[in-house]
């Protein structure tokens, strides 16, 4: 199988901070991908971040592989969870990484999933003032969502992701075979996220899902990793061409809604995922967005502007995958009221994200009432 090799292009600057990622779905990847960093960082002493669940299963092969290049490692690991992704581990983090050693000419290197990610290019970002990064994502939705675009940060207590920058990595290599030790929840909630890039931008990569979907479910097999490898490579490449476009978020005239457009799903989803923390049952960030993705799809038929099949074909596809389609239960007024507080909101209205076509996005503006509405009423009707 061979090894893929996409490209970011972060084309609006003028300094050339575009990256590659490479998606290597052999064993032994942590060899090739020590060779990469070394080739970058002769001589550079790296901070290895990583969690303790990720630290203990794969934590040791990557320390090797880097020490046996001769590149001195200081490794150290947070908590695993999103708790970690906080002000106080950033200094905890950063004051370890100075009592290891390391200063100005360093480089970080962050080996796990979304919040080891965000955490370390956060703190790369603003260690000695910035230090160059790389990515070493070991959950699906690492592979496919978080590590492309340079997005980083910690959460604060009045909420997720308030407090971060944009820091471009100087690569990301995926290990498809970290994700055999992923629990398949977790698998499940990063293909909602593939599945998304699919539909908003490539009718061709969510038929693809459609038609493999029992196929992905556990990649223990040669032949289901070099699958995977092609849906990573093909994700990736449609988040970086969006992000490539509109890096910081600001094309707020593009039809299709510029990098805002990859909020499909997700504000009636981070509703849905705030209102379950409150559960017994909390819901992961991917499941939320799925049931987020059948509102979408609802609310864009609804106006009379949206792909009216799309949310039977979702709601066909999620349980293949391990994904809920139990939506209803999730429409009650305390739980939609949620999403009038989205930060990302302009003013009192929603730029609402809809699928016209599978495959195409496009930008509606509703209130955060009159989208509830829509959605009550297709649920009594
Ligand atoms: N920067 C961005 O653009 C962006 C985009 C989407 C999400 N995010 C952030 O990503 C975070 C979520 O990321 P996540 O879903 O990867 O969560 P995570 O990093 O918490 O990982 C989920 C769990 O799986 C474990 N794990 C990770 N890799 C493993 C492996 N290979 N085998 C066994 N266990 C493993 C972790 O220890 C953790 O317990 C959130 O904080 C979210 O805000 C960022
Ligand atoms: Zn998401």
């Amino acid at each position: 199988v061979p090894l893929t090799r996409v490209e970011v292009p972060l084309a609006a600057d003028m300094s050339n901070r575009s990256y590659s990622i490479f998606i290597d779905p052999d064993l032994g990847a942590e060899a090739r991908a020590a060779d990469e960093i070394a080739r970058r960082f002769a001589g550079v002493p790296l901070g290895l971040v990583s969690d303790d669940v990720v630290g203990a299963l794969h934590g040791g092969r990557y320390r090797e592989a880097l020490e046996s290049r001769g590149v001195r490692v200081a490794y150290l690991e947070v908590a695993a969870g999103e708790a970690s992704k906080s002000l106080d581990t950033v200094g905890e983090v950063s004051e370890r990484l100075v009592e290891l050693g390391l200063g100005r000419r360093a480089a970080l290197v962050a080996l796990g999933g979304g919040v080891v990610g965000d955490l370390t290019g956060f703190v790369a970002s603003i260690f000695m003032r910035g230090v160059p990064w790389v990515q070493l994502p070991t959950t699906l939705l690492a592979q496919v969502d978080s590590s492309v675009g340079g997005k980083t940060g910690v959460d604060l207590d009045a909420g997720k992701n308030l407090l971060g920058s944009f820091w471009q990595p100087r690569l990301v290599y995926a290990d498809l075979c970290t994700l055999a030790t992923l629990p398949p929840r977790e698998l499940s909630a990063g293909l909602a996220e593939l599945i998304k890039h699919g539909v908003i931008c490539d009718a061709a990569l969510f038929e693809r899902i459609e038609r493999d979907a029992d196929r992905v479910r556990a990649p223990k097999s040669e032949e289901e990793r070099a699958l995977l490898a092609e849906l990573v490579a093909w994700s990736c490449r449609i988040k970086a061409l969006v992000v490539g476009g509109d890096e910081r978020e600001t094309a707020v005239d593009d039809p299709a809604g510029g990098r805002a457009r990859l909020n499909f799903g997700h504000t009636v989803g981070h509703a849905i995922e705030a209102a379950s923390l409150e559960t017994d049952a909390p819901l992961k960030h991917g499941e939320a967005v799925a049931l987020g993705m059948l509102a979408a799809a609802r609310v864009g038929a609804e106006l009379g502007k949206g792909d009216a099949s799309l949310e039977a074909r979702l709601h066909a596809l999620f349980p293949r995958l391990g994904l809920p389609v139990d939506l209803d239960p999730w429409l009650r007024p305390e739980v939609l009221a949620r999403v009038a507080v989205d930060k990302k909101r302009t003013g009192a209205k929603l730029r609402f994200v809809i699928v016209p076509r599978l495959g195409e996005s496009a930008t509606v503006e509703l209130t955060p009432e009159a989208l509830a509405e829509m959605l009550r009423r297709r649920k009594a009707g």
